[in-house]
């Protein structure tokens, strides 16, 4: 699948979204491996910490569906630049995509910047952290 084919499904998740607290609307596009493309929009809450990003609707949605590998992901906003996934939308990314999936992030007015999660989230903690200091 092309990046812009990819891009363009995320906008169309992005319609979905549920922002009546920012009016800030995103959509995500995952790829998975097994060639199915899991959306995301982002779901606001009136408590606004329970608020669920787009990129982290995609992934729950892609894992609660079994798929466990993926090769790219589309995030789209009506931004000036193209939208930045926020702090912990990269931390839940680094558990379940690597430097082999293609990041896309987009805006409506077509500029798509090509990215890796190490990029977006150098030193990121892992499981590696995690289980060294285990003896
Ligand atoms: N938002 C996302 O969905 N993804 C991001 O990467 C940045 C922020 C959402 C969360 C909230 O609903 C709105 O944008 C404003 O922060």
């Amino acid at each position: 699948m092309k990046a812009q084919e990819l891009v363009e499904l995320a906008k169309a998740a992005r319609e979905k979204a549920y922002a009546p607290y920012s009016s800030f609307k995103v959509g995500a596009a995952l790829l998975g491996e097994s060639g199915q493309v899991y959306l995301g929009c982002n779901i606001e809450n009136a408590s606004f910490g329970a608020t669920n990003c787009a990129e982290r609707t995609a992934i729950f949605k892609g894992i609660s569906e079994g798929e466990s590998s993926f090769t790219a992901l589309a995030v789209v906003a009506d931004t000036e630049d193209v939208c930045m996934p926020c702090g912990i939308c990269r931390q839940v990314l680094t558990e379940f995509i690597n430097d082999q999936t293609e990041i896309y992030l987009a805006n409506l007015k077509g500029k798509i910047v090509k990215t890796t999660i190490s990029q977006l989230m150098p030193n990121g903690f892992t499981k590696t952290e995690l289980f060294s200091n285990r003896r």
